[in-house]
């Protein structure tokens, strides 16, 4: 099966240039100048895609997503199948899901279960990080046979006691094995023993509704969770990617560990660049729909969040795509903002969100899809079989129409949750033609793909270490 996608602008992290593209399998065999060998290629290509006026682009990475996981008694709303969907259709071709070991098992009969769940489900590749919450002397030599099986980032939590909590000496210990295998640790950096303080304190007064999430988690505890975080990881030398960086005081953490060389990174995700306090502030129940971890922040973050993307102290964007419904799940908390489970929707729409930083000239072309494909595949392992279009690179690929105009909507969207976090946002560009490895998942309009497309993708490490 071969395809050609013929009189598109291609991207790259680098830049654009005019160029065909010659997809033979699941790989891209090769690029051309236009009108050089697209006409010989075509006459033997069982497809041949115009893509005049289109942005040709390397298929997306979310690095951080939930499907299916469980979380404050009950499941993130989208499994691998529904979630993986609807990541295809907003042009993202490959996820990293979270395998998140419960206090009392092992990582490794954890990471059997994640690929239980996500075997012959997902439409897209997809790959693993574990949640570490117990750390003891099993859960550390484990780490290593995770590494050896291609998943070789840790998540852990500053935040959440009692749950996924660890200790800066357990932390410690994780960061160890971690620099002794050249892997990753990624961090929740919000003080958690301070911010239940906090909470315990709101609901004894009687404010118990969804905004108090927000006021009980203020950003100098995302900023010191994220100071003692780079401190630990400078005493142990591991690598630190600090997850959903929300706050302006964490991010200038950031910046000061990475002028100072160390192997310090960061992303943030959509819903910090568009949404604030004030959504979680809305009337009635309605602020629950936007209850995550760290929570939205005062729209005065925004400015720092999209200079840290463009000066690269912000390396990836990443949704934390973990669903609830409003109706019955986020409706867990109604009398006690602590019990709304934590989290958003997001997967469908992180490449168009991010687009509009673009549009708005926040950031350049070659930046968007460096933030959402080619540094997430270099972070994390993939690259160069994803995150570039490229000789020998798995052809997934997004043919993008830079003009089309959508309005975001849970009546439209393809996640599975009954709310969108962006009701109503009118946006500009969305991805016409979406190809996993020369497969076409989306077309105009319409989804060709299947859950047991996607394949379990084992990674190298991260090629941005000093
Ligand atoms: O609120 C959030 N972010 N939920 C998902 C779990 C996590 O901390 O990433
Ligand atoms: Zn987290
Ligand atoms: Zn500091
Ligand atoms: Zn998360």
């Amino acid at each position: 099966m071969s395809i050609v996608i013929k009189n598109g602008t291609v991207l790259s992290s680098t830049g654009a240039s005019a160029a065909d593209v010659l997809i033979e399998g699941e790989r891209v065999a090769a690029l051309a100048m236009p009108g050089g060998l697209a006409e010989q290629w075509s006459a033997h290509a069982e497809r041949v895609i115009d893509a005049t006026g289109k942005y040709v682009l390397p298929g997306g990475i979310d690095a951080h997503t939930h499907m299916e996981m469980p979380f404050g008694g009950t499941n993130a709303s989208d499994t691998f199948e529904t979630g993986t969907t609807a990541a295809a259709w907003g042009g993202t071709t490959t996820i990293i899901d979270f395998a998140k070991q419960e206090k009392g098992s092992s990582l490794l009969s954890t990471l059997d279960s994640w690929q239980q769940k996500a075997d012959g489900n997902c439409a897209i590749d997809y790959a693993f990080h574990m949640i570490v919450s117990d750390v003891n002397e099993t859960t550390l030599k484990e780490m290593r046979t995770c590494v050896d099986s291609g998943v070789n980032s840790f998540k852990m939590f500053m935040a959440y006691p009692g749950a996924l909590y660890s200790t800066d000496g357990e932390i410690l210990l994780a960061m160890q094995q971690a620099t002794e295998t050249g892997s990753m640790i990624m961090m929740h950096a919000e003080n958690g023993i301070a911010i239940d303080e906090l909470a315990k304190q709101a609901v004894n007064s009687g404010r118990t509704e969804p905004v108090q999430h927000g006021f009980t988690r203020p950003p100098e505890l995302e900023g010191e969770a994220t100071h003692r975080a780079i401190s630990l990881a400078q005493v142990t030398k591991a690598p630190l990617y600090i997850v959903h960086l929300s706050a302006a005081q964490a991010l200038a953490e950031v910046a000061s560990a990475r002028n100072d060389g160390q192997n310090v990174f960061a992303e943030t995700c959509p819903q910090y660049l568009y949404l604030s306090v004030e959504d979680l502030a809305k009337p009635g129940f309605e602020g629950a729909k936007y209850v995550a971890s760290p929570p939205l922040r005062d729209k005065s973050h925004q400015p720092d969040l999209w200079r840290g993307l463009r000066t690269n102290d912000l390396s990836v964007v990443s949704t934390d795509h973990c669903p609830f419904c409003y109706v019955e799940q986020k409706e867990l908390g109604r009398a006690d903002f602590r019990l709304i489970p934590n989290g958003m929707p997001g997967v469908e729409h992180r490449m168009d969100l991010l687009h509009q930083g673009v549009v708005a000239g926040e950031i350049s072309l070659a930046r968007w899809v460096e933030l959402t494909s080619t540094t997430p595949a270099r972070m994390f392992g993939l690259y160069p079989r994803k995150g570039v279009i490229a000789p020998g690179a798995d052809a997934d690929i997004v043919v993008y129409d830079p003009q089309a105009r959508q309005t975001l909507s849970a009546a439209t969207h393809h996640m599975n949750v009954d709310y969108s976090a962006y009701e109503g946002f009118a946006l500009t560009g969305q991805a016409e033609t979406v190809l996993s490895r020369g497969r076409v998942l989306v077309d105009a309009g319409e989804f060709h793909g299947a859950p047991g497309h996607g394949r379990f993708l084992e990674r190298e490490l991260c090629q941005y270490l000093n």
